[in-house]
């Protein structure tokens, strides 16, 4: 029995886990293990020692079994352990760092804009991107001969519905849907579904059929403007528009207006800014003039007022369009406009 004990006890001793623990109980205390032939083979013994036998025999059967239970939980606990360690999670460690997008100098001058204009009592208004034939051109004084058409070199639609085809069209068999050139139909859009007084700005994409360079895309942002009522002047829009760019560029901007040409405004003219950066004395952003042109406005010319349906004899007003990209370049000094579309991270995370 002393030997069995022994080799016992050193065998429960080697076991690492719960496999060879389940194996160890089986070959002490099973049926085929040494103690339970002894215990079996006492009726065999005399009297006297059978007793002595037994008792140390059940004895050391305890014992044993005492021991695999304290082994069986040494390794259960290892085993959790074990574990543990190799799901620890330090709830302390920073964690990876997710990205957050941010808007688009565009939008983001887009709202300052915004912003100003709500403050004069200026409306945002909308008009659709893929516009018709008589808004963007008839309507605003454009006819289908008109040389000034030739001014905005037009993305046409071909549609494949059995629509009756404009006979004024530009293009044989166009049903005279285009991707609008400027933001100027939505006045037309606006004045039909409105009454004077009317103060509204109208942004948005123009598309143009033209070769790209840095300060053209074929894919631009316009602002439009718009003020109608009894006495609306130039020196109305002069104030407007000084205190708009003076508030944007946070510098006191003067204005110099220069007679031009556009069909839906009599008179009309190109608007300069005085340069923010330098002041007038002449910089890279103003190529060396201290001027800007970026806006065409004018007083919106009674045929205009007629489409739209106003008596041109009881209202009048000024209207103004401006290429917003190249606002947006002027303010953030972003050297070709094409960076501004083209989705480039190391560009736009400059914002
Ligand atoms: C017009 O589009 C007129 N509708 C503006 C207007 C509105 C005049 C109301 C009078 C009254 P123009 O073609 O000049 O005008 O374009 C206006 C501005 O759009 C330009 O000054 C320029 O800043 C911008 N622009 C024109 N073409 C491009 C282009 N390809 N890429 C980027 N900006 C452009």
């Amino acid at each position: 029995m002393e030997k069995i004990r022994k080799n016992a006890f050193s065998q429960i001793a080697d076991v690492k886990n719960l496999e060879e623990e389940e194996l160890l109980r089986v070959s002490l205390l099973g049926r085929k293990g040494a103690l339970t032939s002894i215990l079996r083979s006492l009726k065999e013994l005399p009297e006297a020692e059978r007793k002595k036998v037994g008792e140390g025999a059940n004895r050391l059967r305890q014992e044993i079994g005492a021991a695999l239970d304290e082994k069986k939980r040494q390794v259960e606990e290892m085993a959790r352990e074990g574990v543990l360690k190799k799901e620890w999670l330090d709830v302390t460690r920073p964690g990876v760092k997710q990205e957050r997008g941010h808007l688009h100098p565009i939008t983001k001058v887009l709202r300052e804009a915004i912003s100003i204009f709500s403050a004069m009592g200026f409306e945002v208004a909308e008009g659709p991107e893929v516009e018709t034939e008589y808004y963007n051109f008839d309507a605003l004084n454009i006819p289908a001969n008109h040389p000034a058409r030739d001014m905005w070199d037009t993305f046409w639609l071909r549609s494949n519905q059995k629509e009756i085809p404009n006979p004024k069209s530009q293009i044989p068999n166009s049903s005279g849907l285009l991707l609008r050139t400027h933001t100027s139909p939505v006045q037309i859009r606006y004045m039909e579904k409105h009454n004077p007084p009317i103060r509204i700005i109208a942004p948005g994409l123009t598309y143009r059929y033209e070769a790209t360079d840095a300060s053209h895309d074929f894919q631009f942002w316009q602002l439009e403007g718009l003020m109608v009522d009894k006495n609306v002047s130039i020196a109305s829009f002069k104030a407007i528009i000084q205190e708009f760019f003076s508030k944007l560029f946070k510098s006191k901007i003067k204005i110099r207006l220069r007679p031009s040409y556009f069909p839906f405004v009599e008179p009309g003219f190109e608007v300069d800014l005085s340069c923010p950066y330098c002041k007038e004395k002449g910089c890279s952003i103003c190529k060396k003039t201290g001027w800007l042109e970026i806006v065409g406005a004018g007083m919106v010319h009674p045929d205009v007022f007629k489409a739209a349906g106003y008596n041109p004899r009881n209202v009048q007003g000024f209207a103004f369009g401006f290429g917003f990209d190249r606002i947006v370049m002027m303010k953030y000094k972003i050297p070709d406009i094409r960076f501004l579309r083209s989705g480039d991270l190391r560009f736009l995370k400059q914002f």
